[in-house]
């Protein structure tokens, strides 16, 4: 027996099968089992001897069992080990590093600018109320003017913001003037029930400026507005102010800056004007200003409103809004502000 099973150890070559051969000889089962069960069939005087010869056999299994155990095992530690090198000498793969979206880009840009003059950037629900989003702003229930924003209500109180205007509504509202003015942008995204082409989309960005104090006339809002296209465009940008509506500034304006394309000699891209329209704006509303709690006494304003993604097509000649919604990276990675 004892012969047999050192055999059958020394043969095996996992561990799976030395622990089948364990169970086999020692086991309850087993025949070292079996012949100390028998001992009282043997005669008194023969069972110390055969009592020692099983014991010794037993002890002579285990030691067997147990080298070889660890002879495996250790088979098994070099064999893992030597699969998970690592070669350091082979080339590393290049870890690609993300940048922030290029309409973002152009966000931080205008936020950067504004904060330096002193602006406060400030942030609103995207999910808004009529009463912020438009009531507020001098666009009550029935206003025929809410057809210039077709817009995805919620229930009749709650809807999607249509502009970042209702920030500025929620921000005067709570602004204590005996502090000082107000000077605010507040940039994010908007939606509008159009469907989408090359330059609509149900989902964009709107970045609003307001300015609330004494003495702030049209000709503040002018050179607000010159700074920021220079800033974005090029010193050689110059703004124009036209004439136009919005409910919520009187007097208003849309704002021109030099055609990007032809430097305004004019040009197909500007139908031969010199000029492309880049934003909207005004002197506040007086009923803006009642409505948010401001001494219109003594205090008055501007407000203007620019589209970032149209920034953004303007800057880099992108004839598609689609393509920043889309996100294919190769698109994208052309925007790198190290590039
Ligand atoms: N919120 C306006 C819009 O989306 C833009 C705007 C803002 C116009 C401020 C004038 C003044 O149409």
């Amino acid at each position: 027996l004892k012969a047999k099973s050192l055999k059958e150890i020394s043969r095996t070559d996992g561990l799976k099968g030395l622990e089948d051969i364990r169970v086999n000889i020692l086991g309850k089962k087993g025949p070292l089992t079996g012949i100390l069960r028998g001992m009282r069939d043997i005669p008194k005087e023969e069972r110390p001897k055969v009592g020692e010869l099983s014991n010794h056999v037993r002890d002579n299994i285990v030691a067997a069992l147990e080298e070889k155990k660890a002879e495996l095992e250790a088979a098994q530690t070099a064999k893992k080990l030597e699969s998970e090198t690592i070669d350091v000498t082979l080339p590393g793969k290049p870890v690609t590093q993300g940048q922030p979206h290029v309409i973002q880009q152009i966000i931080d840009n205008i936020e950067d600018l504004f904060l330096g003059m002193g602006y406060q950037v400030i942030q609103g629900p995207e999910v808004e109320t009529d009463k912020y989003n438009f009531e507020m702003l001098n666009l009550p229930k029935d206003h025929p003017a809410r057809d210039m924003q077709d817009t995805f209500y919620i229930t009749d109180e709650i809807l999607m913001r249509s502009q970042t205007s209702p920030v500025q509504a929620r921000t005067m509202e709570k602004h204590d003037f005996s502090k000082g003015p107000l000077k605010m942008i507040s940039p994010g995204v908007v939606y509008r029930r159009d469907t989408d082409d090359a330059t609509h989309s149900h989902q964009f960005h709107q970045v609003e400026g307001l300015v609330i104090d004494k003495n702030i006339t049209m000709a503040d809002l002018k050179g607000t507005l010159e700074t920021l296209a220079k800033e974005l465009f090029g010193d050689r940008f110059e703004v124009r102010l036209r004439p136009s509506y919005f409910p919520f500034t009187e007097p208003s304006v849309e704002a021109d800056v030099t055609c990007f394309n032809c430097m305004g000699k004019g040009c197909s891209v500007c139908k031969h004007t010199g000029w492309i329209e880049v934003l909207g704006a005004g002197m506040v509303h007086p009923n803006v200003l009642r409505m948010a709690g401001v001494d219109t006494e003594v205090y008055g304003g501007f407000a203007f409103g620019l589209g970032p993604d149209r920034f953004a097509m303007l800057r880099y000649g992108v004839d598609d809004i689609r393509n920043f919604y889309q996100n294919d990276v190769r698109f994208l990675t052309q925007f790198s502000k190290k590039g």
